[in-house]
């Protein structure tokens, strides 16, 4: 009954899922984006308090579905806090035989002194938020996803992401903080295929949006033309597109 009422009070992403069944230029049938919702509903219906939309997992879903099957690259989650949305990640990687990467300190936000506002509220991020294990965190792909895609980094940002060398395809941050947002593109946009993605799901905190908007940081911390700052405002997600 509760879940019932859970799917019945979603009704608003109902026209998004229904046009995202109705795509036939994802490369996939009308039976597999069926299955897509089907499937991402059973997994929003089983946890409480989820951080994200249905919205904002199926525009990076479609980001990820658009590119040539034969296109290189992996997929990356930064980010996962109990793995919910990489569950459905998993599901996505595993329709295009991708790898899917999810990065996080499983231990939860880092030590920061970062002061966010959001729409005018102030609001911050304590060290420790959003702290779920790696065994909880697989324990819940395994149940609700597909395991066998997934390769878990585990550690701070700043540890891990300067030994990885994959190329990548499409990066979802979700990551609260300037600093690791930073991290995270420092490390990722070198790695990037051409046409690959970097979306941000913090695109309702000020900073975060002055960061993609800062045309130094690109140029002296990653090293690049200021590539085009796109927004998907019904889905509150920034996004960037390496040219091809
Ligand atoms: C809001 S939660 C992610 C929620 C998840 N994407 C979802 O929708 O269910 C933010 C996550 O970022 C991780 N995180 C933030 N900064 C990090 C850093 N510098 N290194 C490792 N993990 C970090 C936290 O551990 C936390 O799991």
């Amino acid at each position: 009954m509760k879940k019932l009422s859970k799917f019945l009070g979603s009704w608003r992403y109902w026209p998004t899922c229904i046009r995202f069944m109705l795509r036939s230029d994802l490369g996939i049938s009308f039976a597999q984006r069926f299955a897509i919702i089907r499937d991402f509903y059973r997994i929003t219906l089983s946890f409480e308090n989820i951080p994200h939309y249905q919205r904002q997992i199926l525009v990076f879903a479609e980001a990820i579905l658009q590119q040539p099957r034969e296109s290189r690259g992996v997929i990356i989650e930064a980010g996962c806090f109990k793995g919910v949305s990489s569950a459905k990640f998993s599901l996505i990687a595993k329709m295009t035989g991708k790898t899917f990467y999810v990065f996080d300190s499983f231990q939860g936000i880092p030590p920061n002194d970062e002061a966010h506002e959001i729409y005018g509220s102030a609001v911050t991020f304590e060290e420790g938020d959003y702290a779920a294990s790696l065994d909880t965190v697989q324990k819940n792909i395994r149940e609700h996803g597909d395991i066998d895609s997934c390769r878990f980094v585990q550690g701070w940002f700043d540890d891990t992401f300067p030994d990885f060398k994959e190329p990548v395809a499409a990066a979802y941050l979700d990551v609260d903080l300037v600093s690791s947002t930073k991290t995270c593109i420092q490390y990722i946009w070198p790695l990037l295929q051409p046409d690959g993605v970097i979306y941000s799901q913090d695109a309702h905190l000020k900073d975060i949006q002055d960061l993609f908007a800062d045309e130094v940081f690109w140029r002296e911390e990653v090293g690049t033309e200021p590539p085009t700052i796109r927004r998907d405002n019904k889905a509150q997600l920034l996004y960037v597109v390496k040219p091809g």
